[in-house]
Order: structure tokens, then sequence, then C-alpha cells
């Protein structure tokens, strides 16, 4: 399949304004034809004559100042990095603090990912189905193509060659993003295997998934810009899953402009796994070894701000000695069936791009373990010695600090304005390596073997804290209306369940219902199919108080799934699935006895009555789709809930 449409490159002509202020008015075809021309810069290891002929078209569009193709090298990092702290985008942090670290803060308009500006087009309405933004392609790419028009003026437009997963690796997928920001191309140094490597996989004419980023922010001769450029007022993230192509208008900021993340390893990436019989999920991946040298993987889906981070890099407390977690990924995983009728996962990153706030050596120790150097901040806070700073970082508040929008803060401060030192939504990019807990397999080109799904919400009540599905199908259904409590941070408002199946609502590139027919259907590929488990550890007593204490004796639950992974434990039936007794978990150094435990993993029977009529809801929204296996589940787990009592 083309990368792009066949008649596109034919029917655009547009201005290149090739150099200075020289203008030349030509046909794309000329372009093509011009595409040993110095101007486009082509680099004589890039032998695609695809990408040549695509970069120059999109050149002709966007009529950059200048062209580069990023080499993935550490001078041409340090290069743009410097570049950077030049124009303003980029403050240099002190380097007996933060070695070789920087901070940038964004626009205001522009800190986080835009939902309501996220479109998938593809050809029928009804592929992309109800819990996505629609509209044709063909009325899309109108109104791209008029925005991209002369977008990149004044600006270096920079080609980006990327491998989401580890080069070479036969479940990992090329990408390259056209972009008119450098603080994108560093990022996505960070975030991908990037340069020009990838070349040498592409070869002459290998498939690629061509996205293409500008932060809608043209300059005129002369003009000034801006440290963090983008379009305050137009944005469109947009995905045409037929064609596997990706265009993103007027954002600079993370999943919006990093377009190897959600864009491509799930948007793009679960169309093509669902036609081509893989999963390409929002799961972490991490690894449990026994004190006997025992590994076993499983790859988890949290929805965003419930702790996914910390739990990928999870260490065990002393009570389990001996153990060991390790990370494969935090965020996203693409899962393949293997010859031997295992499921393999890898993690398509190289980094992490994970949120700062309440980030610390007592909630992720691993984490601060790897922010010491090499970091990219975002809109945190800075101190007066030249480090970082966020809400949650340090038990002390510093007394004084410059926040993430470039104000003087102090504690009074914010007593009187609520304003936070560090934006919610504040980043940290950092290499997947730099994690102390790194599993040696994470870049195993083949994945690691999974042996469970773990899915787990931000919920108060209803959910125990950790449930086994009976079975693959009733494990869809567990995943399929997993529900998450929103936070103020995330969402504005407090404790409202939102359906987020698999944790994928924003980022499933086609209908949810067919989606979920897929993950129905995939067992049938492997032998031996993972188990499923609910995991919820934001329970809270009637005070409000969580019940569970989280973080590291989260291995608690963690070994418990291992062993029922493993079949070697027995489990108590509930109408909800297999559940531990209190004997069945390590509850050394842990002051939860036997009356607490029963709240954890109570089954409130009314409270499932109205979670089922929720989830009856949920179904009916997906409309036709909704796959008639999942409905059936439902009035079966129904007529469970109904013929039992309560626990409590
Ligand atoms: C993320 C998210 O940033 O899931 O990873 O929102
Ligand atoms: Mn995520």
């Amino acid at each position: 399949m083309a990368p792009y449409p066949e008649n596109f490159a034919h029917t655009l002509t547009a201005c290149l304004r090739l150099s200075g202020t020289t203008t030349f008015f030509l046909s794309t075809k000329d372009c093509i034809a011009m595409n040993s021309s110095a101007n486009l810069n082509i680099p004589e290891y890039v032998k695609h004559q695809r990408v040549k002929a695509w970069v120059a078209e999109i050149a002709a569009l966007t009529q950059p100042d200048r062209i580069v193709w990023a080499d993935g090298s550490q001078e041409e990092y340090d290069r743009l990095c410097a570049e950077m702290v030049a124009s303003g985008t980029f403050i240099k942090l002190n380097p007996e603090k933060r070695k070789n670290c920087f901070l940038a803060r964004s626009d205001p308009s522009d800190v986080a990912r835009v939902e309501d500006r996220t479109f998938i087009c593809s050809a029928k309405e009804e592929d992309a189905g109800p819990t996505n933004n629609w509209m044709a392609p063909q009325k899309m790419r109108e109104t791209l193509n008029g925005l991209f028009e002369g977008s990149m003026r004044g600006r270096t437009m920079y080609v980006v060659p990327f491998s989401m997963g580890p080069l070479g690796s036969p479940i990992a997928h090329i990408g390259i993003e056209i972009t008119d920001s450098p603080y994108v191309v560093v990022n996505m140094r960070i975030m991908t295997r990037m340069g020009r490597a990838v070349f040498d996989i592409l070869g002459t004419d290998g498939a690629f998934v061509p996205c293409i980023h500008s932060v809608g922010a043209p300059l005129t001769p002369g003009e000034k810009d801006s440290p963090w450029p983008c379009n305050p007022t137009i944005k469109y993230i947009v995905h045409y899953p037929e064609t596997r192509e990706i265009w993103s208008y007027g954002s600079g900021y993370g999943g919006n402009a990093l377009l190897g993340k959600k864009c491509f390893a799930l948007r793009i990436a679960s169309t093509m796994a669902h036609e081509e019989g893989w999963l390409a999920e929002h799961m972490l991946i991490l690894g449990v070894e026994s004190p006997t040298g025992e590994k076993t993987y499983v790859a988890g889906a949290f929805p965003s701000a419930c702790g996914k981070t910390n739990f990928a890099m999870l260490i065990p407390p002393k009570a389990f000695n001996g153990w060991k977690v390790t990370m494969v990924g935090d965020d996203i995983a693409w899962i393949k069936p293997g010859k031997d009728g295992r499921f393999y996962a890898i993690n398509p990153e190289a980094g992490c791009f994970g949120v700062a706030p309440n980030t610390s050596e007592k909630t992720n120790y691993n984490a601060t373990a790897m922010l010491t150097e090499n970091v990219i901040f975002t809109n945190v806070a800075l101190t007066d010695d030249g480090d970082i700073w966020w809400e949650g970082m340090t038990k002390e508040t510093p007394a004084h600090l410059i926040d993430w929008t470039g104000k003087d803060w102090t504690p009074e401060i914010a007593r009187e304005t609520g304003r936070k030192a560090a934006h919610p939504n504040s980043r940290f990019t950092v290499k997947a390596d730099q994690c102390p807990s790194i599993d040696p397999r994470w870049e195993d080109p083949n994945g690691v073997p999974i042996s469970a799904f773990l899915f787990g919400g931000r919920r108060a009540t209803t959910i125990p804290l950790v449930y086994q599905a009976f079975n693959w199908n009733y494990g869809v259904y567990m995943a399929a209306t997993l529900g998450s409590e929103t936070t103020a941070a995330a969402f504005g408002v407090q404790g409202v369940v939102r359906r987020d199946p698999f944790a994928m609502l924003p980022f499933c590139g086609y209908h949810m219902g067919d989606y979920f027919n897929h993950w129905l259907n995939i067992s049938n590929k492997v032998e031996f199919a993972p188990k499923f488990f609910y995991v919820n550890w934001f329970r809270t007593n009637e005070k409000g108080e969580f019940m569970w204490p989280g973080f590291g004796e989260n291995m608690r639950v963690l070994r418990w799934i291992v062993d029922r992974a493993r079949n070697r434990i027995s489990a108590k039936e509930t109408p909800l699935g297999w559940m531990p007794r209190y004997q069945d978990l390590n509850w050394t150094d842990l002051d939860i006895g036997e009356a607490a435990f029963d709240a954890l993993t109570e089954v409130d029977i009314e409270a499932w009555k109205v979670e089922l009529s929720e989830h009856k809801e949920w179904f009916d929204k997906l409309g036709e789709k909704m796959p008639k296996q999942l409905k059936l589940k439902r009035d079966l787990f129904e007529i469970r809930v109904n013929e039992s009592k309560s626990t409590d």
C-alpha cells in the first residue's frame, strides 16, 4: 500500500521557497525531479525514492527555509540543544545538579494532548466508531492542505527517521516524521530509535508511516520567533488509517507532536494490528524475577493518572527479599503471536515521557534515579540554583521558584492564588535504559513472552483489590468495561467514572466494537493464552482514605498474579472471578489484618448491580458493532450477581 495517495503528488502545485529571498513556483512533480538538489539536502545514504519524493512534496507544500535530515547523532542532539538554548526554547540546568539536562516551558495554550482535536479519518465513518472524532478524508485533506501550505515558512524542516521497536525487530515498524520543531527532533531521539541507521532497514522501498508535523506558526522575514511556537487557536491531530498517515498541526506538546507515541504506536498501529493479527496496546511491560531466577512477564493497561509509570518501575519491599521487578516499557506494548504458541511483546519506545508531579524518591525511586542526567524537562519549575522542582518531589517546598510560566513563585503566592509551580501535566523525557530496573531483555528483537494481562483503574468503591477473570472472553469483558475516576488535575472534575476500555479510549484507531472483537478472536492464535487480572489500588474507606498502601506494596498482589498465571496456587471463587484468600498473600511487615483485607476485597452486590447497569449503558453507546458475545457475558454476570450476597 502506498504510504500516501498516489494522486496527491500530481495534483499539488505549490510554492517552494528554496533559499533566501528567491521564490520559485514549482509543481510537486518538478520538486520530485529536483530531488538531487542540494536544497532538499538529501543525504547520499537515502536510497528510497518514495521517501525522497514525499519529502519534496511536503517541502513544496510547507515551504520551509531549509531542510535538515536528522542523523540521530550525539553531535546533532548537542547542536540542536545549544541552538534552542540560544533561541530561548531551552534553559540549560545547572550541570552540577542535572548534567546535560534542559528545561522547556510551553505556551500556556499548549500543555497536553488535545483529544477533542484528534481525528480518525477513515473512509467510512462507521469504521472510526462512536468513541473517535471523524471527518471525511477528502474534506480533512482540503482543510489540512490549506493549513500546511506555507506553514513552515521561516523555519527549518527536519526529516526524522525512526524505528518503533529495536531496529530490525520482526515486531518493529518504521516511521518518518517531518517536523518544523527542533524540540520534537531531540525528544524523538530519546523516545525512539532515531537516525540514519533507519534508512539501512528501509532500503530502497521499505514500508514506513509518514508523519507530518507543523507547529503552525510560520515566520515572516525578520519576525522574532517565540520560545514555544505553536498555533494557539487551531490544532488538528489527524490519522488516516487506510493510508497509514499522520498529520499534526498547531501543537508542539507531547503526544500531539512526538508522533511515534500515541499517534503511530497506538492509533495507527492498532489498525495495522487489527488487519494483520497482532495487538498494539496502551500497556506497560514488566518482568517479575523470583529468588530462584524464574522470570514472568506481564503487560498492564492503566488509564492516564493511575500510577502506571510507578508500577512499571516498582521496587519490591523488604519482605520480598531476592525478588526483582524489571521494566521493559512504561506505556506501550506491541504484542505478536510467537512460534511457540505464546504472545511476545516489545516496547516500541526507547524512552519514557513521564508525568513529573508527585514523582519522588518515595513514590518512584527508580524514576528519580533516571532523572539526574540527559533529561529534557517540560513545564516543571526552576529552582534558584538551576535545578528543577515539582509538587510532590520533596517534603520541603523551596522558598522561591520560577514557575512553569516563567513567573516568580513562593509558597505564599501558591496559598493565595492556588497557582502550581509545575504544570500538573509537566513531563520528563528520558532514555528508558537510564532506569535502574531496566530489564536485560528490553531490546530483545523477538520480545518477551507474556503470561498475564493486568487492567486497573482508579476506583474508590466497587472494584476489589484484585481478581482474575474466569476465562479469556470474560477477561475481554473485564477490560472492555474498565473504568477510572477522573482526577481534577487531568480532567478538571474529580471522581466521575469514565469508561476507558483497555485504557485505549483516546488511542484506538478504529471502532471500539471491532477492537473488542479482535481481542475475542486473537486468543485463537496462541496455545498458551495469558490470564487476565483486574486490580484496584485506589479503594477508599468511609473517611475517604486509601485502604491500600500502593507503590512497592503492590508487589504483594503481583506475586499472587504470577502464581496464578503459572497455575500453582488455588483461589476463592466469587461472582466477579477468582480472588486471593487472606493467607494467599505475603503480609510480612505490612499492617493489614484479615478484616482490612476483607474490606479491600469486598464484593458489594448492590454496588455491582449499579456497575452492571452502567456496563449496559456503555455497551449500548457502542451500537451495532458491539460483540454479542460480550453482551451475553454481561447478562450471565448479572445473573451471578443477582444470585449472590455481599461478602461483608
Ligand atoms: C500518557 C497518557 O501521557 O496516557 O502516556 O496520557
Ligand atoms: Mn499513556
